[in-house]
């Protein structure tokens, strides 16, 4: 099956009250153990690069270790840029045979993040490459932005419809109190997601896609594990999986989970180093890295995607 968009994925996701997992890749092991699970789990996936981990791995070596995953499995996988800062970054994704791309205007002014997301749609929608925006601010950290509780902003629901029909976007990432990162809520902070505001952005977007950022469950079991091992993560919290999976049978079609990634593969590598102090050998630990990512990504599957077996 070649690298597909995601028309299809989204159109199945939300008739079939369920989501489709997008997961963070920057390096082999990623790749291999998202899609090993996916292929085991038969489920239809997002691999998704952003512009730090294009910076890290070289966006050559991604699509070529994405291009290697369809190649070798047989389930539907779209690859996404993750947060597109800009024009040009979309172009040069779209150019390099991604499938899918997201513009991130989020921090924009109104009019100009509508701007910038048609100018987007216009040349990807020209090469079949699907397009998602914005609309509201998540707090937390992605890799070169950090923004702050203060400047966060829910989605307004009264905005939608015309964002949606000036951009001609494909799907539309909302702020309704997910954040990125391993640090969504402050100790003692009752987690808490405005499910009104997604009921009503998909009263006013009948049948249209929504997307979900920052929603790493923060798992405390790898949690648990990192501090075991040497590291220190106090007062790490994510959204609670049945909030997820609640999301994912609504408007919601796409998932975005990296967080709950990395500290799966970091609590493994940890693990491992601690139990066998003398393996110097990186198929050793990074092995066990990836099988975390294996073990992570079919949890989620399971229990807050539902994706399993819509391959
Ligand atoms: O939302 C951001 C993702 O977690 C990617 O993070 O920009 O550090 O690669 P990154
Ligand atoms: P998490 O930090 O919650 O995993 O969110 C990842 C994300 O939104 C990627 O775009
Ligand atoms: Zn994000």
């Amino acid at each position: 099956m070649p690298l597909v968009n995601t028309t299809e994925m989204f159109k199945k996701a939300y008739e079939g009250g369920y989501a489709i997992g997008a997961f963070n890749v920057n390096n082999m092991e990623i790749v291999q153990g998202i899609t090993q699970a996916c292929q085991a789990l038969s489920s239809p996936v997002i691999l998704q690069a952003s512009a730090g981990a294009r910076k890290y791995a070289n966006g050559e070596y991604l699509t070529a270790l994405v291009r290697a995953a369809v190649k070798i499995n047989d389930i539907p996988i779209a690859l996404h840029l993750d947060h597109g800062p800009n024009f040009e970054t979309c172009k040069d994704c779209v150019d390099s045979g991604f499938t899918s791309v997201m513009i991130d205007g989020s921090s924009l002014p109104y009019e100009e993040n509508i701007e910038l997301a048609k100018k987007v749609v216009d040349y990807a929608h020209k090469y079949n490459v699907t397009v998602e925006a914005e609309l509201g601010r998540l707090a937390g950290i992605e890799d070169d932005v950090n923004v702050s509780e203060e400047n966060s902003s829910f989605t307004d629901p009264a905005q939608v419809e015309d964002f949606v029909k000036n951009t001609g976007i494909d799907s539309l990432a909302i702020a309704i109190g997910t954040s990125h990162g391993a640090y969504k809520f402050k100790p003692g902070q009752k987690p808490q997601l405005r499910f009104d505001i997604l009921e009503e952005i998909s009263k006013r977007l009948p049948n249209f896609p929504i997307v979900l950022h920052g929603a790493s469950s923060v798992i405390p079991e790898y949690v648990e594990i990192i501090n075991k091992y040497g590291g220190s993560m106090p007062d790490a919290i994510g959204i609670p999986e049945e909030m997820l999976r609640q999301a994912a049978k609504m408007a919601v079609c796409k998932i975005n989970v990296d967080s709950d990634l990395r500290l799966a593969l970091t609590a493994l590598v940890r693990k491992h180093l601690a139990e066998k102090p003398s393996d110097f050998d990186p198929r050793g630990y990074l092995g066990a890295g990836r099988q975390a990512i294996q073990d992570i990504v079919e949890h989620k599957i399971k229990t807050v995607l539902g994706s399993e077996g819509k391959a």
